[in-house]
């Protein structure tokens, strides 16, 4: 019998929307009625995704280039290496993964228009489109939400997250795939119960 390709699910908003949380509760729900799937982010975990960290954290500086430059390589690295999003989902496995390309083309325009950054993406575009993109919609960045998370990193300031609000727009736009946009600034249950909803309706 063959074997059936995973799903690749991508969530993606402002920071502090609730993104990690609800990744996490969607892969445990389909895990826990037979659905196969793992968790993942970008920017990774691994070597280019820390080096990332340290770029966004303030340690060490670069150039708006030189960071969407650099979530390029971390992201064509997850989907190509060994055991990276095309090996899974080709085993069958549904991956759900806390930002992918969207989210370039919401930061990392800085200097630029959101079409260079698309470009720049291009060839991870057309490696792995994902199946849905579930934006998750709040009214405004929440400041509070990420202060008692750790220290703040770059982009984190309501200046910059309306810019970014105004590009993710712009970036659904210019997106090829399916999307839902789902409001974020309610009860967690209902966001989960629509969440849950809308990926079911791809099984
Ligand atoms: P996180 O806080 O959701 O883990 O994301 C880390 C930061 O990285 C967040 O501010 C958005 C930013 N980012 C980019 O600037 N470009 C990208 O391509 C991705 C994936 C994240």
């Amino acid at each position: 019998m063959e074997k059936r390709r995973g799903k690749f699910i991508v969530f993606e908003g402002l920071d502090g929307c609730g993104k990690t949380f609800h990744c996490k509760v969607l892969c445990e729900y389909l895990n826990s009625i037979g659905i196969k799937s793992i968790q993942t982010c970008e920017p990774t975990k691994d070597e280019m995704g820390k080096l990332l960290r340290r770029y966004l954290s303030g340690e060490i500086e670069t150039s708006p280039e030189g960071i969407a430059g650099l979530f390029i390589a971390d992201r064509l690295d997850h989907i190509t290496k060994k055991g990276g999003l095309l090996e899974l989902l080709d085993n069958g496995v549904n991956i759900i993964c806390d930002r992918y390309y969207l989210s370039s083309i919401a930061y990392n325009a800085q200097n630029h228009s959101t079409e260079w950054v698309y470009n720049l993406n291009k060839t991870a575009i057309d490696l792995l489109t994902p199946d849905l993109v579930v934006f998750l919609d709040i009214p405004s960045f929440k400041e509070d939400r990420i202060s008692s998370r750790g220290e703040k990193e770059i982009y984190e300031t309501q200046e910059y997250q309306q810019m970014v609000k105004q590009r993710y727009e712009e970036a659904l736009s210019m997106h090829k795939g399916a999307y839902v946009k789902i409001s974020s600034n309610r009860d967690k249950k209902d966001v989960v119960k629509d969440v849950r909803n809308e990926v079911l309706k791809l099984f």
